[in-house]
């Protein structure tokens, strides 16, 4: 079995990995093992699981209740379910169809959709960013700004118009979170909201496909990193792979049956100065079944300046001095998305030493 040795001529992971007798994967794909170390799974449970109806028309009490939840979420863990979010069933079934529909297009049509830039609208591709990776991912992605001017691929036929409508329903709850999140910081309810112009606000559709691999304690599907924007809700085809890292350990997550999986981004952690902090996780494979996760990102504005909130740096014990300095989201997202994600966040970029 031949492989291509030049990463740059790897259309697809896909293509790969239905290479009929496939038994090992390339040199190329293959990490050091301790990556896969100290996995613990964490008893059912003991994620945080937020109801997202009690925070949008629950009496006050509920209310306030689940506005404490939260933040005890976005403190311990960085990471909650999101249940009862009111966006329907099919739509999330529909949406993984078609992202799905889209991996199952002959290469050359995927590779209309390719993009140039890390700032192009639409991008399609494999690894993570195979320019500067000395060893590649084991996944299959598709990009698309649908925020605040929607974008889609033109094929498969339908997926635009479902893309369109999953969109703004995450969104909505995106913003609802965000409301709920901004109150847990003692903020106004709508202060992320007008701080951050999420009127404008980039929101960014990441389908990834990580087809069965047959060593997959070898491979990785997605490294570790944080999100760069604020809230990150994720939907999955029921097949596992997300690990979080909670308390130095890396942990295995599964969500309920049609809930989100939520993650705060660096973007919160420096609006908070780092009350909340952006949490580190990555993506494992399989040799069973083929896994398709959608990641919805919302982020500020790409002109907003993000610093940390002027309101949280004066207490009654005084000031405290800012962590983080401000940098222009579409600079923080460019960076971001071109740099090789090892292990490091680009927020060792704004973070500024305690003195
Ligand atoms: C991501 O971090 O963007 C995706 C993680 C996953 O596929 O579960
Ligand atoms: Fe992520």
């Amino acid at each position: 079995q031949a492989f291509p040795s030049q990463p740059t001529k790897i259309t697809s992971i896909k293509t790969l990995a239905e290479s009929p007798g496939l038994t090992s994967i390339p040199a190329t794909y293959t990490f050091t093992p301790d990556l896969h170390d100290q996995v613990i799974c964490v008893p059912e449970g003991s994620i945080p699981v937020i109801d997202y109806s009690l925070l949008i028309s629950g009496t006050p009490d509920q209310r306030s209740k689940i506005v404490h939840e939260l933040g005890r979420a976005c403190q311990d863990w960085g990471f909650f379910m999101v249940i009862n979010h009111g966006v329907p069933e099919n739509l999330l079934s529909s949406i993984l169809d078609g992202c799905k529909g889209f991996f199952d297009l002959p290469e050359e049509e995927k590779q209309e959709f390719k993009g140039n830039h890390v700032l192009d609208p639409i991008r399609s591709g494999t690894s993570c960013n195979v320019s500067v990776e000395k060893a590649f991912y084991w996944r299959d992605f598709l990009k698309v700004f649908v925020h605040p001017v929607f974008y889609s691929p033109t094929k498969p036929a339908g997926l635009s118009e479902i893309s369109l409508e999953y969109s703004q329903r995450v969104r909505e709850v995106a913003r609802g979170l965000l409301k709920g999140i901004s109150e847990s910081l003692g903020l106004e309810g709508s202060y992320i909201d007008k701080a951050q112009n999420l009127e404008q606000g980039k929101q960014i559709f990441v389908g990834n496909l990580y087809p069965t691999c047959p060593q997959p304690e070898l491979a990785m599907g997605l490294p570790p990193h944080s999100d760069h924007g604020l809230l990150t809700l994720l939907i999955y085809n029921g097949i596992g792979g997300l690990q979080i890292q909670h308390e130095g350990k890396w942990v295995n997550v599964c969500a309920l049956p049609n809930s989100f999986l939520v993650n705060t981004g660096d973007h919160l952690e420096i609006l908070s100065n780092g009350r909340y902090k952006s949490v580190l996780h990555r993506a494992m494979v399989n040799n069973k079944a083929t896994r398709i996760s959608i990641a919805m990102a919302h982020g500020p504005s790409l002109d907003s300046v993000v610093s940390p909130a002027p309101e949280l740096l004066v207490s009654s014990k005084g000031n405290e001095p800012a962590a983080y300095a401000g940098m222009k989201y579409k600079d923080y997202l460019e960076i971001q998305q071109s740099n090789k994600l090892d292990g490091k966040s680009c927020l060792d970029r704004v973070r500024i030493p305690a003195v």
